[in-house]
């Protein structure tokens, strides 16, 4: 698969077949985000990655009750060096690289941004010196939702100046 269909096939995955997901095609996945460029080279990222059914459970109530987390195969917690400038740039990079390495696997992701942080902290036995992010579902996909809209390239970019809508 070209990284262009990648892109166009990736959608929000929020129903998954319960299943394991073998630990090379996880190892195969990380090590994409490992890849994914940063601010002065400082991946100033981690990600705690959660695949035991239990856990997986137990994130649910904590990701304001979002159940498909349950059935994911894997939650990725991004954590983050709150005192390094391009943490978050860094952080999303990294996930997105993985997210499109993942729908070439034939994989489903879904970012997730809804959870009680001070509850996932203590979940994943954060430090204090660390936040998170953002977070990541993995997993079976357990159906093909159709892609959402987007703005209008003219909404988008501007051409030389802000808001110079057309192309000379
Ligand atoms: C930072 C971020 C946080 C998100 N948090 C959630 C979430 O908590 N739960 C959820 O179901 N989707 C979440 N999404 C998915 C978006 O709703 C989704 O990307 C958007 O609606 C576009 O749909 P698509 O991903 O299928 O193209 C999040 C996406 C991003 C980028």
């Amino acid at each position: 698969m070209e990284v262009k269909e990648a892109i166009k096939a990736r959608r929000s995955i929020r129903r998954y077949k319960r299943k394991e997901l073998p630990l090379e095609v996880l190892d195969r996945l990380l090590e994409m985000a490992r890849a994914a460029p940063s601010g002065a080279n400082r991946q100033a990222w981690e990600l705690v990655v959660i695949t035991d059914r239990l856990r997986l459970k137990g994130l649910v109530p904590i990701c304001k009750e979002q159940a498909f987390i349950g059935d994911c195969s894997a939650f990725l917690v991004g954590v983050e060096d709150p005192h390094q400038k391009w943490a978050k740039v860094d952080l999303a990079i990294a996930l997105d690289h993985l997210s499109l390495a993942a729908t070439e696997e034939g994989l489903g992701s879904c970012w997730i941004g809804a959870f009680d942080p001070s509850r996932l902290a203590e979940y994943i036995g954060l430090p204090p010196d660390r936040t998170i992010t953002v977070c990541m579902a993995l997993g079976y996909p357990d159906e093909a939702p159709a892609p959402r809209g987007r703005k209008k390239p003219e909404e988008l970019f501007s051409w030389d100046r802000y808001g110079v809508r057309e192309r000379e």
